[in-house]
C-alpha cells in the first residue's frame, strides 16, 4: 500500500464492509463517499451499545436508563459544537440531515423575514436541497430567486453576487461550501464578508465540506450552517443546523409537539429553551449517539490529515484520469481549489452504462445528475460519472478504477 499521512491499513481494519466482495469475488472499491460514507466499527458499536444497554427516551424520565441516554445524546451536542467551533451548544439543533436543516431555515426564518420582491441568492452548483426550499419560499412570498453562475473552471462568478447585493433587495445568500459534483471549494469567507457589509444573512451548506476539512464557524462567521452525519462516518437520519443564537431566538418553531414546549394551554403555548424549541418529538437518539463516535474517530485522525490525504489521492486520480483519451473532467484541476469529488464523462458512454460496467469489477461510483440538475444544464450534460474519496481510499483503488474505465472503453470500442 502506498504511503499516506493516514495509517490507512489500520483505518481500513475498522471498516468491516471494506472486506466484502461484490459480484462473487471482486473486492469492493467504494468510491461513492459524496453520497454517503461507510461506518467504522466504533460507530456501529456505539449504536448497538445504546440499544443493548440503555435504550430509553430522553429528557423526560428520571430513571437511570433515561439519564444515561440523555447524557449520551447531549454529549454529542457538545462534541459537534467543538468540532465546528460553535460558540454555544444551544446553537446546535439536531435534525434529520442537511435537507431538513435548510428547510427549517426556509420555513422558520424565511417565512418571517422574506417579503414580496425580496431576493434570495443561491448558486448554479447547489444540490436540489439548497434550491427547492427557496423556490417554494419565493413562490409563496412573491419574492425572487437568483443564481450566481459557474465559470468554465467550475468556480463561482462572484461579480454577479456584487450586482445582486447592489440592488439592496437581497435577504439571504446561500451556497455549498464544497460542490458535490465539481468538488469546487467555495470562497466562503469572501462571500460572507461581502454579504454582511449589506446586512444580508448567509446560509452555508456544509454537507460536503465538514466531512473533509477543518471548518471553524467562528472564523467563517456565517449565520446558518447545515451538514449531515452520514457523509462523515456517522449514521443516516442525523444532521445539524447551526444558527446564531439571536436568530434561533427570533425564529418561530418549525415543528410543534413534545419536548419543544415549556407550557401548553388550550389556546396558547410557550416554547422551550434553545435548542429544544426546534427539536419536537422523540429524536433519533441511537444515531445521534452513534454520531459522537464518528466525530471521535475523525478527531483522532485530525481533520488536517483527512484533507491532506484527500488532496494527495485526488491529485493522483486527476493525473491518472487525465491520461485516458476521450475523458472530460469537470471542475478545477488545482487540488487547492477542490475536494476529493471528481465528475467526468468518458466519450459518449452514458454514465449509467459506465457505472454498471465498472461495478462488475467491484468499483462503486455514482452516475446521474447528483441532485444538481441546474448544474447539469449549465454543463450542458444530462449526467456525469462521479468518483469520491474518503479516509480509507487508497491509490491502489484509484488504479482499479482506471483499469476498469479502460476496460469499459474497450467494450465500447472508444
Ligand atoms: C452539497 C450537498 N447538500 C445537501 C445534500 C443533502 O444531504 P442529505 O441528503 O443528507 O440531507 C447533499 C447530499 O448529497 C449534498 O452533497
Amino acid at each position: 500500500m502506498q504511503a499516506s499521512v493516514i495509517n490507512i491499513e489500520s483505518v481500513r481494519n475498522d471498516f468491516p464492509i471494506l472486506k466484502r466482495k461484490v459480484h462473487k469475488d471482486k473486492l469492493l472499491v467504494y468510491l461513492d463517499n459524496a453520497a454517503t460514507t461507510q461506518k467504522p466499527i466504533q460507530v456501529i458499536e456505539a449504536i448497538s451499545n445504546y440499544y443493548l444497554n440503555y435504550n430509553s427516551n430522553i429528557h423526560r424520565a428520571v430513571h437511570e436508563l433515561a439519564e444515561e441516554a440523555t447524557a449520551a445524546y447531549e454529549t454529542t451536542r457538545d462534541k459537534v459544537a467543538k468540532f465546528i467551533n460553535a460558540k454555544n451548544r444551544e446553537e446546535i439543533v439536531f435534525v434529520r440531515g442537511t435537507t431538513e436543516a435548510i428547510n427549517l431555515v426556509a420555513y422558520a426564518w424565511g417565512r418571517q423575514n422574506v417579503q414580496k420582491d425580496d431576493i434570495i441568492v443561491t448558486t448554479e452548483y447547489e444540490h436540489h436541497s439548497n434550491i427547492v426550499p427557496w423556490q417554494l419560499l419565493v413562490k409563496e412570498k412573491g419574492a425572487k430567486l437568483e443564481y450566481i453562475g459557474v465559470d468554465d473552471n467550475g468556480e463561482l462568478i462572484l461579480d454577479q453576487l456584487d450586482t445582486y447585493l447592489a440592488t439592496g433587495k437581497v435577504k439571504l445568500v446561500t451556497f455549498s461550501q464544497m460542490s458535490n459534483v465539481l468538488g469546487t471549494i467555495t470562497k466562503s469567507e469572501e462571500i460572507i464578508k461581502k454579504c454582511h457589509k449589506y446586512n444580508v444573512r448567509v446560509l452555508v451548506d456544509g454537507a460536503q465540506s465538514v466531512p473533509h476539512m477543518k471548518v471553524d464557524l467562528q472564523k467563517l462567521d456565517c449565520d446558518f450552517f447545515a451538514f449531515s452525519a452520514h457523509k462523515m462516518l456517522g449514521p443516516t437520519g442525523v444532521g445539524i443546523l447551526w444558527a446564531r443564537k439571536e436568530l434561533l431566538q427570533e425564529m418561530v418553531p418549525f415543528n410543534g409537539g413534545g419536548d419543544m414546549i415549556r407550557e401548553v394551554h388550550k389556546y396558547e403555548t410557550t416554547w422551550n429553551d434553545l435548542p429544544y424549541k426546534f427539536e419536537a418529538g422523540t429524536p433519533n437518539i441511537a444515531d445521534v449517539i452513534g454520531f459522537a463516535a464518528a466525530i471521535d474517530y475523525l478527531e483522532k485522525i485530525g481533520m488536517d490529515k483527512v484533507r491532506e490525504h484527500e488532496v494527495d489521492i485526488t491529485k493522483y486520480a486527476l493525473e491518472k484520469l487525465s491520461q485516458i483519451k476521450g475523458i472530460k473532467i469537470y471542475g478545477p484541476m488545482n487540488t487547492e481549489k477542490r475536494g476529493g469529488v471528481i465528475s467526468f464523462n468518458l466519450g459518449d458512454i452514458h454514465p449509467h452504462d459506465l457505472a454498471t460496467i465498472i461495478d462488475e469489477d467491484g468499483v462503486a461510483i455514482r452516475s446521474g445528475h447528483h441532485c444538481a440538475q441546474v448544474l447539469m444544464e449549465r454543463l450542458d450534460v444530462s449526467a456525469t460519472s462521479r468518483a469520491s474519496f474518503y479516509i480509507y481510499n487508497t491509490k491502489e483503488e484509484v488504479d482499479v478504477l482506471i483499469k476498469s474505465l479502460n476496460r469499459a472503453k474497450e467494450l465500447f470500442k472508444l
